[in-house]
């Protein structure tokens, strides 16, 4: 890995490698991309989550009372639109009690600038933690613009998650907010003049909901 890359977790795991080989195939249909997709985000809960601050309660089995454990920190997922919509099924199967809040993005085609149409979210930003969910990261604008959103609205403890991340995203993203983790399954080689990650998994959103053709 390039070691100016920072704060940069790369979830390596057979069966994480065995979804992502499929999204990556070009002739995975629509409806497998987007089982498989979510499938993938479920995986990927399980390591981003691992850390959850847990409270020791009573438990009693039938047998006598012992220990157990409950989640004490609030977690709040915030998809990208469109295609961390993709993402969030995966998550809140592990995370029941998540809330969720949207952040409209899309890349303009000439600058590859994020321009913003919706945001809505729930309540205690400030005191949750707020997984950004996105599929991509390529320039890392998309991502970089959501963060700094939620921070002015009083995020404080925000991690980024996608599935195929490229070097300049990462770099983007770690000089615009040091302070976030960055998970993905893959960092790619590079982006092409269209600023399509290399070789990814092409466009996400298209493959998601069958808008490419
Ligand atoms: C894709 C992707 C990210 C963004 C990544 O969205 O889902 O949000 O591009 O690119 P960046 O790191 O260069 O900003 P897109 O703009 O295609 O919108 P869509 O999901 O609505 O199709
Ligand atoms: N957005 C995508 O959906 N794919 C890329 O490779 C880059 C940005």
């Amino acid at each position: 890995m390039q070691k100016d890359l920072k704060n940069l977790i790369i979830i390596d795991h057979p069966l994480v490698k065995r979804d992502l080989t499929l999204l990556r195939e070009r002739k995975t249909p629509s409806f497998q991309f987007r089982a498989i997709l979510r499938h993938l985000a479920g995986l990927m809960a399980y390591e981003v989550t691992k850390d959850l601050k847990t409270e020791k309660i009573d438990v009693h089995t039938p047998l006598e009372k012992t220990i157990g454990y409950k989640i004490t920190e609030e977690v709040i997922l915030v998809p990208i639109l469109r295609a961390g919509l993709g993402m969030v099924g995966g998550f809140v199967e592990y995370l029941p009690d998540a809330r969720v809040g949207h952040i409209g993005l899309y890349r303009d085609e000439e600058t590859l600038k994020p321009v913003d149409y919706y945001f809505k979210f729930p309540k205690k930003l400030k005191d949750s933690l707020i997984l950004v969910l996105d599929p991509m990261l390529a320039t890392g604008g998309s991502a970089s613009a959501a963060i700094t959103f939620l921070k002015n609205k009083g995020a404080k403890n925000i991690r980024f998650v996608s599935i195929v991340a490229s070097p300049e995203g990462v770099r983007t993203l770690n000089m615009a907010h040091p302070d976030v983790r960055i998970y993905t399954t893959a960092l790619d080689r590079t982006l092409n003049k269209k600023g399509y990650i290399l070789p990814g998994l092409g466009d996400a959103g298209d493959r998601i909901f069958g808008t490419g053709d």
